[in-house]
């Protein structure tokens, strides 16, 4: 068992093991003074999790609630973040219990949000259950939901008191879900890490408690330099300003790791173009998203993506900053003119080196 300590705005814990969901009553009493825990996940995890987590803080003595929404980015839009807070309201919910979000990515966006929120912040608890919620988004306080307009555009801000990663718990994952973590945990190689990104070269699987310390050692220090995404935070949004575009443009029908990892290949397309990595980078990514079964392209074209990037939450008046790589452990941010962006995609898109 690991624990990692992420000192942000607040200070947690960010505990990493083997069958420690079995320890969550006690793990809770350390953070929360409150009587009742609320379980937010979602229909795909409640059968698999739901009753043992309820079972598991009964035996704490917290009054457990639950709350289950249907599975998918579609349900993470701001009628069910209301819903989920009218859900708080009428269960009677102080600020001293904690949500505790147990499920991927999506539910930890939502919950996140709404414990942020709620009588303006109640306890938060992060138990993820994917290996893309245990790398990047359990970490590190961005909470949100989806506007028509773009992907995270309405959130805020707010750290959990516990992350409780029990990697037991990824043994359920289909082999898609668990590649599209993997995209996640090639990111953090590239922006940080040649020796993570050269471990990857042996399967995630055989070293999962191991590679997911490291993912989280690198966003606790990015997060303890930059918790507000002024600066150095911007790092870990590599492959982000494509694949947020992608998966707005597939109506959220492409997963997230997915759309990252091809927006990581055209990014990196972009940044040979410009001259700031050199080819054999470019091949050194393409050889890792192959091995990892994970997409180089989709089929929008520049024009399109381009579009969806103009109302991207990253982008800052006529700047979109993007994190590029230098080479395989390296990214920098780089200021893009909003009006060269058009061109810059149609590069990382269509040239061939
Ligand atoms: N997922 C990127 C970040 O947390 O900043």
């Amino acid at each position: 068992m690991k624990t990692i300590t992420v000192n942000a705005s607040k200070s947690y814990n960010v505990i990493i093991g083997e069958g420690i969901l079995d320890d969550a009553g006690s793990a809770m009493q350390k953070v929360s003074g409150g009587q009742t825990a609320v379980i937010v996940t979602d229909s795909n995890v409640d059968p698999l999790y739901g009753n043992r987590l309820t079972g598991i803080l009964e035996k704490s003595n917290y009054r457990v609630v639950r709350y289950v929404f249907a599975h998918g980015e579609a349900s993470k839009n701001p009628k069910t973040f209301l819903s989920l807070i009218d859900f708080l309201a009428d269960e009677q919910i102080n600020r001293t219990d904690a949500v505790i979000a147990l499920g991927g990515g999506v539910t930890g966006d939502i919950a996140g949000f709404a414990a942020a929120c709620y009588k303006r912040g109640t306890g938060f608890i992060q138990i993820p259950t994917t290996l893309l919620a245990a790398v990047d988004s359990s970490i590190g306080g961005k909470t949100g939901v989806n506007l028509d307009a773009g992907k995270n555009l309405l959130g805020s801000f707010y750290q959990p008191d516990l992350v409780l990663c029990d990697v037991l718990l990824f043994s359920t994952l289909t082999e898609e879900v668990f590649r599209d973590g993997c995209a996640e945990v090639i990111k953090c190689g590239i922006i940080a890490d040649r020796v993570l990104f050269e471990s990857l070269k042996n399967p995630v699987r055989g070293q999962l408690e191991n590679v997911i310390t490291r993912c989280v050692e690198i966003k606790r220090d990015i997060v303890a330099e930059d918790e507000f995404e002024n600066s150095t935070r911007k790092l870990l949004n590599f492959g982000h300003t494509i694949g947020h575009a992608i998966e707005k443009l597939s109506n959220y029908d492409i997963p997230h790791g997915h759309a990252v990892a091809a927006g990581m290949a055209a990014e990196t397309r972009m940044a040979v173009y410009m001259g700031i990595c050199d080819k054999s980078c470019l091949q050194d990514i393409l050889d890792m998203l192959r091995r990892y079964d994970l997409p180089e392209s989709f089929s929008f074209n520049a024009d399109e993506i381009a579009l969806v990037c103009m109302s991207d939450k990253k982008r800052d008046g006529k700047i979109i900053t993007m994190a590029l790589p230098a080479e395989t452990g390296k990214c920098i941010l780089k200021e893009i003119p909003v009006n060269e962006l058009d061109n810059l995609i149609r590069s990382g898109l269509e040239t061939s080196f």
